[in-house]
């Protein structure tokens, strides 16, 4: 098979084309930025997913596109820049694909498209409504309905996956990485929460900041700890494989990812085991994130059950770094 991955130089991509690669097919990395993978049977455009001609070059002899590129950004001087990579860029691959006549285009949509940080009801199925309370979960949302109205009127098939928050298990050990390093360290979350500008937030942690590093559990103003499903990149990349092909899943919206959602005071716990850093525990002048995501129909869909929680995945990077130290 003839793939298109864009974003392939990113989390989910960078997995995915090596998957892709280790079971025989050719693969096209489609990505503004350079990705160190080589192979013979790896092609690479660089462009933005907005520039028609790159998108066209991009599509070309692709049986099947995995649409995995976006930018992700939560701060407010972002929105344009956003819309630029996630609205514009996708309806120019659309259309590139549509025109190429590429058998089916399967979409990274995202949670974000739900009320995560304040569902309606719980677990979030898909029947939840759609109600994004950020610009990059809007951005994901118009996605989904262009990839709606290409499988309307062109006859591509499509699959729109609703991924979870989704992270490499090494990056739960670095406080520098883009999600683990706000979500866990204090002193990440210090800077995340300067540059978004909440300083309401940055008040509350400043008080534990000596200096040093520091684990993080974060709670909400009624004192609920923060609760979430944290995905590791081998599971999502198992689903997405499967929607590439599953005759079930043509046509389908699946939110994808682990059915666990770990409290924060747990997850907590588990990185220090390995880390041994302090903890401190804040209760935050927000409401607590506090969600868990049904997964039954892309289970049912895709044939495959997520099987790394996060206990198993902090284990794993430890394990790596220990291998790496060695
Ligand atoms: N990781 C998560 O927690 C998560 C959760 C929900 C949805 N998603 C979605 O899953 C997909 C993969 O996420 P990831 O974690 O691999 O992200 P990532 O940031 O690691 O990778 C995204 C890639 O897209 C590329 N890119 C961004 N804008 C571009 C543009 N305009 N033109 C060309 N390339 C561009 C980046 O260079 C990057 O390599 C994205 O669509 C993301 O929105 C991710």
């Amino acid at each position: 098979m003839q793939v298109l991955v864009t974003g392939g130089a990113g989390r989910v991509g960078r997995r995915l084309i090596s998957d892709l690669l280790a079971r025989g097919d050719a693969v096209t990395s489609f990505d503004i930025a350079t990705s160190s993978l080589e192979h013979p049977r790896l092609r690479h455009v660089t462009g933005t997913f907005d520039d028609a001609a790159a998108s066209a070059a991009a599509v070309e002899g692709a049986d099947v596109v995995v649409h995995a590129g976006a930018y992700m950004s939560w701060v407010a001087s972002d929105a344009q820049r956003l819309h630029d990579a996630n609205v514009t860029g996708t309806f120019v691959l659309l259309r590139a694909a549509a025109q190429a006549n590429v058998r089916r285009f399967v979409f990274a949509s995202s949670g974000e498209v739900y009320p995560e940080t304040a569902p309606l009801s719980l677990p979030i199925a898909e029947d939840h409504p759609t109600q994004p309370r950020s610009i990059y979960g809007l951005t994901k949302l118009l996605g989904e309905e262009m990839v709606a109205f290409f499988a309307r009127t062109t006859g591509m098939e499509t699959v729109i996956l609703r991924f979870s928050h989704t992270q490499d298990a090494t990056e739960l050990l670095d406080p520098d990485s883009f999600f683990s390093g706000p979500r866990f360290y204090l002193r990440a979350r210090l800077r995340q929460q300067a540059a978004f500008g909440n300083t309401a937030v940055v008040d509350a942690l400043t008080s534990h900041d000596d200096g040093t590093e520091k684990l993080l559990i974060s709670r909400g103003r009624d004192g609920t700890v923060f609760r979430m499903p944290i995905t590791d990149t081998r599971d999502l990349v198992a689903g997405i494989l499967a929607a590439m092909e599953s005759p079930k899943a043509a046509g389908r919206t699946l939110n994808l990812g682990t059915e666990e959602a770990i409290a924060f005071d747990v997850a907590v716990a588990h990185l220090q085991a390995v880390t041994g850093l302090p903890i401190v525990d804040v209760r935050l002048p927000v409401a607590a994130v506090n969600y868990v995501t049904c997964r039954k129909a892309a289970i049912e869909a895709l044939g495959v059950r997520p099987r790394w929680t996060f206990a198993a995945m902090v284990e794993d990077a430890a394990w790596t770094a220990r291998l790496k130290g060695a």
